[in-house]
């Protein structure tokens, strides 16, 4: 998602990997899963940060009409989200709740693999609570809450995605391999972060790449990549898990290659079959 992100050596490079620490201290939290159901107190922002939320969203907004995908938009219509002040958590996790059973889980910044794989499992989504100073409304090291809340969190309110999600929040909860999660690993940045859609993927006679769209979170969260990924410079190939996989990606670089699905149901069907015959599903 986020290019020139320093990445601990020999670490995996997913999402719970980019939530580095921010560079200024915020409050501190007990471990993520034990604010499980606990409610979210939201901090003090300064204007300057509800100004930066407010620029943020209207960059976002204008930028992605017509390169994202309907479920996306229609997520985000449900959400309500405030357009000119920083959003607060707990807010955004009753609607998420009504919509689909998830929740917010309220977050410092990096979350351990393993606990972020229960926390999916368990229908909660953790999110930090620190915006990006102003200066970095291009670009920022350290995903912060427009990441989260307004890249991530409207798919999580369609069905067929939320299944999808906690179907991988089960099957990375189940892995027990260095192998196994680096596997999830790709398959996350590939999907949730960097996917695309078209909805002939798997038809060339009838694939029209004007009609290819958008849903991964690294790339709907930033300008730059939005224009990027939909561009010629990028080669679009057709969803395939099983190679996703095995697939090493460049975390310093924008993309050269971005992989799509055809739907939600798909994305949804084919992880399920992927992780049943890799023994992480039941
Ligand atoms: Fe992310």
């Amino acid at each position: 998602m986020l290019r020139n992100t320093v990445i601990p050596s020999g670490k995996l490079s997913t999402e719970v990997e980019f939530k580095a620490r921010p560079s200024e201290p915020i409050r501190k939290s007990p471990s993520p899963e034990g604010t499980i159901g606990k409610e979210i107190l939201p901090p003090e922002y300064a204007q300057e940060q509800h100004d930066t939320w407010a620029e943020l969203y209207r960059r976002q907004a204008n930028i992605l009409e017509g390169r994202v995908c309907s479920e996306y938009l229609a997520g985000r219509e449900l959400l309500k989200y405030p357009s000119g002040r920083v959003p607060e958590l707990s807010y955004l996790s009753e609607h998420l709740r009504q919509a689909t059973g998830w929740r917010i889980i309220r977050v410092e910044g990096y979350v351990p693999e393993k606990i972020f794989f229960r926390l999916l499992a368990n229908k909660c989504f953790p999110c930090t609570d620190f915006i990006r100073h102003p200066s970095e409304l291009e670009y920022t090291p350290a995903p912060d809450m427009f990441h989260d809340l307004m890249g991530h969190l409207p798919l999580i309110t369609n069905s067929r995605f939320a299944s999808f999600f906690h179907a991988y929040g089960l099957a990375g909860a189940a892995a027990k391999t260095d192998e196994e999660v680096a596997w999830l690993g790709r398959i996350y940045w590939f999907t949730v972060e960097f996917g695309l859609m078209n909805k002939n993927a798997h038809n060339p006679s009838f694939r029209n790449p004007d009609e290819t769209t958008i849903y991964g979170a690294g790339i709907v969260s930033s300008v730059g990549e939005i224009i990027h990924s939909l561009s010629s410079v990028v080669k679009k190939e057709p969803f395939n898990v099983d190679a996703i996989s095995q697939r090493v990606f460049d975390i310093h670089h924008m993309q050269d290659t971005l992989f799509e699905i055809a739907s939600f149901d798909e994305l949804e069907s084919e992880f399920r079959r992927w992780a049943s015959d890799k023994t992480l599903l039941v």
